[in-house]
């Protein structure tokens, strides 16, 4: 595992997004998984940065992303497919055709959730799972829970990652309560996994995922598991690994 510890969020930033487009570059038929939340925002302004400049070249680039709410549709501002298209699709040279997010409004779920896994397949896999992080140590929508899930499944959302995402709704019954989300074993069959966190909310979570006992109790502890793991964390996410001279 390499742990990149950065200063801040500008930093975490560029360091995720240079790693990223170092695959990019390497492998232009890359199969990115990708992934929400605030914390890649400034990473995916980068990637679309070094795009404009001409640096980066996603036209044969394809994507998968990690997880989806049940109930929004790709236009509602709030659904993920909405926020990748406008925090990085819409900006790069990407084919919108080769980008996948989980359907949201699927009638059978269950379906939807075998036709992804079998989408992943198809690809051929992913090379890189971009990942942040729940302050519960949830990865996707993977939350704690008694066992590893493996593939895509339907999951109930914890209280706590419901009151963390009422931030971004105008009500409490607006807040999704149910999502799409790949498994552990999806994300653990990515040949390259990138680790984001930045604030002080993730430290708990990432001294727990990296140092602690590995269990469905803290989903990211499996990372630990996986041989090609990279993290870019920056000194706030960092805080108690370093109090606990773990680096
Ligand atoms: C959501 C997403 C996760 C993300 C997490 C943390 O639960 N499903 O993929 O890692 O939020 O989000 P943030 O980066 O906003 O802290």
């Amino acid at each position: 595992m390499i742990i990149y510890a950065v200063k801040d969020y500008e930093e975490m930033s560029r360091k995720a997004a240079a790693v990223m487009a170092a695959l990019v570059v390497s492998k232009p038929n890359a199969v990115l998984g990708l992934a929400t939340g605030s914390t890649p925002v400034g990473m995916y302004g980068k990637l679309v940065e070094w795009y404009k400049n001409g640096d980066l070249d996603f036209s044969q680039v394809s994507s998968v992303n990690l997880d989806e709410y049940k109930g929004l549709s790709g236009d509602n501002d709030q659904s993920y497919r909405y926020f990748m298209n406008t925090n990085l699709f819409d900006h790069i040279n990407i084919d919108k055709a080769r980008t996948n997010v989980p359907n949201g409004l699927a009638e059978d779920a269950a379906q939807a959730c075998e036709e992804y896994n079998e989408i992943i397949r198809s690809m051929g896999g992913v090379d890189m799972q971009l990942l942040g992080i729940g302050g519960n140590g949830h990865i996707g929508f993977n939350e704690p829970s008694d066992v590893f899930e493996k593939e895509t499944h339907v999951v109930d959302l914890t209280e706590s990652t419901i009151l963390a995402n009422a931030r971004f709704f105008e009500s409490m019954d607006q807040v999704p309560k149910q999502a799409i989300t790949m498994g552990i074993k999806n994300i653990m069959d990515a040949r390259k996994i990138l680790l984001v966190a930045t604030g002080e909310g993730k430290a708990d979570a990432l001294y727990k995922s990296l140092f602690g006992p590995i269990t469905p109790k803290v989903p990211a502890s499996i990372l630990q598991l996986h041989s090609d793991v990279v993290v870019v964390a920056d000194e706030a996410a960092l805080s108690l690994i370093k109090e606990k001279g773990l680096l």
